[in-house]
């Protein structure tokens, strides 16, 4: 099986990409990825002299590299997106650019053989809007409500409806928020447990008490697998652990897992729309896709800790860059102001 991952030296597709090298020897890969500020081509290095594996540096939304990259693929699994909600309420542009019309020309060239297999189109969690109480399931109606989630809603409805209008075999997955190695230091956990290490405060949005279902990466990456090999064509499925945490909660295990002293925890200005809560239900996934998941948070958020604490350089040449300034921008104000408020 021939495999074109799009955002593949992503954090989800890194680690996607690792799991299937290791777990299916007869599977290739090919990556397609533009390499944003949250691309690394270093990430799969390991694989540069495979000859299951190659890379193509290209954007989802130039027709010409698709249509060049993707005959000979029997699947597309669909990780490129812009996917950080503080950027997209900064600068949506390039959220709808690449997470809907990156989809659709992606869309447009698959559906040109009508042999390929299965389009799997990553979604989140996210389209469902905050969810106060229960958790949400495959049928609910979506309530985007940042620029990013509703950027994701409309990649993953444009996606369905190349099944429903030209029967391209789409799957979708709605997955929970995810952490583990590789993770882009501006996401809450990899962000607070780089600043733990450097000694710097931890600024938690609001009150602290939102809420999100947290999933160790390579649990996400079992349950794409699954959707590949026993998905069906047009059906969306839930992943997550079920682990819900607050954010304060977070913090403070990675205080603990870090020793370091809750005095780095700032309570800063909130996220503009900052849902409070995400939750699903992924008893689909669970009976159709025979999945569960299977690292708890303790081990997991260990696993991440015991990474970012021995690959340094991988994390502290990213925040020496372009970091930098963005951090600035998102950060300064709001530590001033929560000092100001001490
Ligand atoms: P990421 O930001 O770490 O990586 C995104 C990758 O896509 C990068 O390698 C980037 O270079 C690439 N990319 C961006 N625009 C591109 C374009 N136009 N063409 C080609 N490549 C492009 O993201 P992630 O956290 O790995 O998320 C991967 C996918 O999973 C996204 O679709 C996201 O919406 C979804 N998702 C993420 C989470 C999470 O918690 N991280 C949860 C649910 C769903
Ligand atoms: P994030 O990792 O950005 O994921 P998402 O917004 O997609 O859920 O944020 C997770 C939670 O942590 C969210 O409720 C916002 C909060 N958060 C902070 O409190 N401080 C921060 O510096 C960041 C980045 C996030």
């Amino acid at each position: 099986m021939r495999v074109l991952v799009t955002g593949g030296v992503g954090f989800i597709g890194t680690n996607f990409v690792k799991y299937v090298m290791s777990n299916r020897p007869d599977w290739s890969v090919t990556v397609l990825d533009k390499l944003t500020y949250a691309g690394r081509q270093e990430n799969l290095s390991e694989f540069e002299n495979s000859d299951r594996y190659s890379f193509v540096k290209g954007d989802i939304c130039d027709a010409a590299v698709v249509s060049r990259v993707m005959p000979g693929c029997d699947v597309v699994v669909n990780f490129a997106a812009e996917t950080h909600v503080d950027r997209s309420i900064d600068d949506p542009a390039s959220f709808v650019r690449t997470d809907v019309e990156g989809v659709r020309v992606l869309l447009e060239e698959f559906k040109k053989d009508n042999t390929r297999k299965v389009f799997l189109q990553i979604s989140t969690d996210e389209v469902y809007g905050s969810v106060e109480t229960g958790r949400s399931s495959e049928s609910d109606a979506l309530d985007p409500r940042s620029p990013y989630s509703a950027s994701k809603a409309g990649g993953e409805l444009l996606a369905m409806s190349y099944f429903t209008t030209f029967g391209v075999p789409v799957i979708i997955t709605r997955a929970s928020n995810n952490y583990g190695p590789f993770q882009y230091p501006e996401k809450l956990i990899p962000l607070f447990i780089t600043n733990a290490f450097q000694g710097e405060k931890l600024p938690l949005y609001g009150d602290g008490g939102n809420m999100r279902d947290w999933m160790f990466v390579t649990d996400h990456c079992s349950a794409l697998v699954a959707a590949i090999e026993k998905g069906r064509p047009g059906r969306i499925y839930n992943v997550g652990d079920g682990q819900e945490k607050t954010n304060k909660e977070v913090t403070f295990a990675i205080l603990e897992a870090t020793g370091s002293d809750s005095d780095l925890i700032r309570f800063v200005e909130d996220r503009l729309g900052h849902d409070r809560r995400y939750a699903v239900d992924v008893s689909r996934a669970a009976s159709e896709l025979d999945w569960k998941p299977e690292i708890d948070f303790e081990t997991g958020l260990a696993l991440t800790v015991n990474w970012y604490r021995a690959n340094a350089q991988w994390w502290q040449s990213i925040k020496s860059g372009e970091f930098r300034e963005y951090y600035k921008k998102m950060y300064s104000a709001r530590l001033e102001n929560s000092e100001r408020n001490q």
